[in-house]
């Protein structure tokens, strides 16, 4: 099977790239990511070590991928920036690399007759009923999660706007081209080989500072650190993609919501105190209170629909995958201290 992987470089890209290289026997997999990230070309030399090339390819440009001589059996698009904050700031870039990049993967799947998964964003939700749910939840004491159902109406950001229409345009695809796609609408995903910054992952910028004693700040919601959302490792997500491309006739042409679910969400403070007690340090972190407009409280994904369709299910447990997050810094701190 031929598998073009965009954003192979980055984080989730390229895990899917070494895990289906070694999970998928004959695939071919090839990767599209102009290596604009610091950790780019260590990325990519983790692909070539396993047989894996990266086609240097921008495709936030018109054209860009239609003439590229490989033709996949399923295109799996996984590039683009995530930031929400670089989103509010660099508008045309994030709609280029973001939108126009899923045209560009759009066109090549019709020229090819490829399938497509989707890497879509929880953010696609307004920003209001993240603080709608947090404010029931805090009331119940009971998650509030976000299904495939839930109301997508009110601001969500640009970067959110630009999943939200990148899925909007693959089911026109679908609609009127007959493309079939798989669109997973994930919340936050972490482990091994992210490289967490203030803008965007968390889970693992909190780790890395508990692990090297650096500065922290809970930012917004008067520094409480009350801000909640659960957590999917990204081994797990490669298992499920996976799936879907063994048995794509049974997912197709569904949107699904995927993440850690209820068992897996976890407040911010909370995610301190696991850091402190895996990494043996203690930090006095500092108290941001000003909210950006971009923020939200709280993220819990239902798992149901994907459950009807599979019983795939998260294996790894917040304490499991901040072991595994943990014990992989540790091993690989020098090599990869830059990059945070
Ligand atoms: N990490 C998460 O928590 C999370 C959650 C939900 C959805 N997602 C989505 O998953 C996908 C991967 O995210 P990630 O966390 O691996 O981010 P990442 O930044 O590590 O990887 C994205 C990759 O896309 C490449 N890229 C960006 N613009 C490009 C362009 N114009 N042309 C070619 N390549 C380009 C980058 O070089 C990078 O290697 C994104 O679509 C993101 O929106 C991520």
């Amino acid at each position: 099977m031929n598998i073009i992987i965009t954003g192979g470089c980055g984080f989730i890209g390229n895990a899917l790239s070494l895990f289906l290289k070694k999970n998928l026997r004959n695939s071919k997999i090839l990767s599209v990511d102009n290596l604009s990230k610091s950790y780019s070309k260590f990325n990519q030399k983790l692909l070539i070590k396993n047989k894996i090339k990266n086609k240097k390819i921008d495709l936030g440009k018109f054209n860009s991928l239609i003439n590229l001589k490989f033709k996949a059996d399923i295109i799996i698009d996984c590039s683009a920036e995530p930031a929400v904050e670089i989103s509010r700031k660099k508008i045309n870039k994030v709609i280029k690399s973001n939108f126009l990049s899923t045209l560009n993967v759009l066109e090549k799947a019709k020229k090819d007759k490829s399938k497509i998964i989707f890497i879509s964003s929880s953010r696609v939700y307004p920003i209001k009923s993240s603080y709608e749910k947090f404010k029931i939840f805090k009331k119940l004491k009971k998650h509030q999660t976000f299904n495939e159902n839930s109301n997508l109406t009110g601001q969500k950001t640009i970067y959110g706007l630009t999943k939200f229409a990148s899925e909007n345009l693959i089911e026109e695809y679908n609609y009127s081209k007959n493309l079939d796609y798989i669109i997973n609408r994930c919340g936050l995903i972490s482990g091994p080989g992210q490289y967490g910054k203030v803008e965007q992952g968390l889970i693992s910028l909190w780790m890395w500072s508990h692990m090297n004693k650096l500065n922290l700040s809970y930012i917004g919601y008067k520094g409480t650190g009350e801000q909640i959302r659960d957590v999917l490792f990204v081994d797990d997500f490669c298992k499920l993609v996976l799936i879907q491309i063994n048995n794509f006739n049974r997912f197709k042409n569904n949107l699904f919501c995927i993440g850690g679910g209820s068992k897996n969400a976890i407040k911010l403070k909370k995610l301190t105190d696991m850091c402190e007690i895996i990494t043996g340090n203690r930090l006095k972190i500092s108290k941001k209170m000003k909210t950006s407009i971009y923020d939200i409280p709280y993220y819990v994904t239902s798992l149901n629909k994907i459950n009807k369709f599979s019983n795939w299910m998260p294996e790894t447990n917040l304490e499991k995958g901040l072991k595994e997050i943990y014990k992989w810094m540790k091993i690989n701190q020098n090599k990869i201290r830059n990059f945070f």
